[in-house]
């Protein structure tokens, strides 16, 4: 289904129904059958907004199966490697995190804190799913602690990442000089599984690969320590994309715990949010007029403008002297793009529409710039947003991601995370 055209509202709801329960594996979903065989963090948590709709338990399950693999340090892993699969790599010996069930050694933006604040505002509210939920709640608030502890040392405010996989948004722009200053002259060799289930000319590149690996297998020799990979890693970028997700989970978690009668919690989310929104004024750029990522190794602010420095429009305050700067930055994208906001400033010598995060449209991304908007009072450019991405599915099905001026469908089909978030786009029409 996934090039043919979906023409009513009623087919896509049913396309998306079909695809969550297609790559239901039980209590977790894979994000697409080849591709990605295993628990991915974000796209679970997001797949559960979907899952939601039809079964509110089993939407509390996708993240409970997450968050069981939570490690003892706070640490929520980007991939739970449930059931051996050798179609991907890096596999679960390549981490080498010595896990009873394998995972990665890495994490992925902390998208939980918002999805479980949405499951339990729009759910039963039963007292059974008030302790499933509980439990969740304190797992958020290890987890975002553990953001400010072993990815804050020096105590800006803001959390850096340690490899690009952790940003969710692999091979964006953004982490190009910092990527190329990662030594990878001695990584083992190693056979790419991605290219051979997706066109290579949609996917990240070699010598992106080769620091991929080169980072994993550097952040294995130190044991996975995570009291000392941020000062051992050359790879520390503080995006504010990632920030920015972070912020809006902690707010979500504060008003949650609070709800549920968590004051602690709740105290110490806010404290989080509001001490990093605060920080987060220190990435503005007033020449690109949005936000942008800062290398923490070259100590200097990254030449890149992509959605990652949009994506703070989450947590702008009302009033805020950047509001109205980021708002148009977003529009302006979506003058050039009629299917969905570009990953990437098109007007970029490096902006690619085809390949991953280096100008594709996501229909996550356009799910999280349409929340932002909504807060920011932006109703109508929220739902320019949403027509944009709903052309897409209608045209292309649910793809991975989409060519931003064509609709093409790109990288993996029938893809979990896009079919849910169909749903919550046609919430209103249901
Ligand atoms: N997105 C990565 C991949 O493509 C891993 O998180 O394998």
């Amino acid at each position: 289904m996934s090039t043919s055209t979906l023409s009513s509202s009623e087919e896509m709801l049913s396309e998306a129904q079909r695809i969550l329960r297609l790559n239901d594996k039980g209590s977790y979903t894979v994000p697409t059958h080849g591709l990605y065989p295993f628990q991915w963090n974000w796209d679970s948590c997001l797949t559960a907004l979907g899952q939601a709709s039809f079964d509110e338990s089993r939407a509390w399950q996708e993240i409970e199966s997450l968050v069981a693999h939570q490690w003892e340090d706070g640490m929520v892993p980007h991939i739970v490697f449930h059931v051996f699969d050798d179609g991907y790599f890096p596999g679960p010996a390549v981490w080498g995190t010595g896990r009873a069930t394998p995972t990665s050694g890495i994490t992925q933006p902390p998208v939980m804190g918002l999805v479980i604040e949405q499951l339990w505002n729009r759910g039963s509210q039963s007292d059974a799913l008030k302790g499933r939920c509980r439990q969740l709640v304190n797992a958020a608030n290890r987890w975002h602690a553990w953001f400010y502890a072993c990815r804050d040392p020096q105590d800006t405010g803001l959390v850096a990442l340690l490899h690009p996989w952790e940003s969710g948004r692999d091979n964006s722009c953004d982490w190009d000089t910092a990527l190329a200053a990662v030594p990878a002259d001695h990584v083992t060799p190693y056979t790419r599984r991605d290219t051979q289930h997706v066109d290579s000319s949609q996917r990240p590149t070699k010598f992106e690969y080769d620091r991929y690996i080169a980072l994993v297998e550097l952040f294995r020799a130190c044991h996975w320590d995570n009291t000392k990979l941020h000062d051992a890693s050359p790879f520390q970028v503080v995006d504010p994309g990632f920030n920015a997700i972070l912020i809006h989970s902690d707010q979500a978690l504060a008003r949650l715990a609070a709800a549920i009668g968590e004051v602690a919690i709740s105290e110490m989310a806010e404290a989080r949010a509001s001490r990093a929104l605060q920080a987060m004024d220190t990435l503005w750029s007033a020449d690109k007029g949005q936000y942008v990522a800062f290398d923490r190794i070259k100590k200097r602010p990254v030449d890149s403008a992509s959605i990652g420095g949009l994506l703070p429009v989450l947590v702008l305050p009302e009033g805020h002297p950047n509001q109205s700067q980021v708002c148009q930055r977003i529009g302006q994208i979506l003058d050039r793009a009629p299917y969905g906001v570009a990953s990437h400033d098109p007007d970029d010598t490096r902006f690619d529409s085809k390949r991953y995060w280096r100008g594709p449209s996501w229909l996550v991304v356009n799910y999280l710039l349409i929340k932002g908007l909504t807060q920011n009072a932006q109703p109508e450019l929220a739902e320019r947003i949403r027509q944009a991405s709903l052309r897409s599915i209608a045209k292309s099905g649910c793809a991975e991601y989409y060519d931003p001026y064509t609709a093409e469908p790109l990288g993996g089909k029938t893809f979990t995370w896009t079919a849910a978030m169909v749903i919550e786009f046609l919430r209103d029409v249901r």
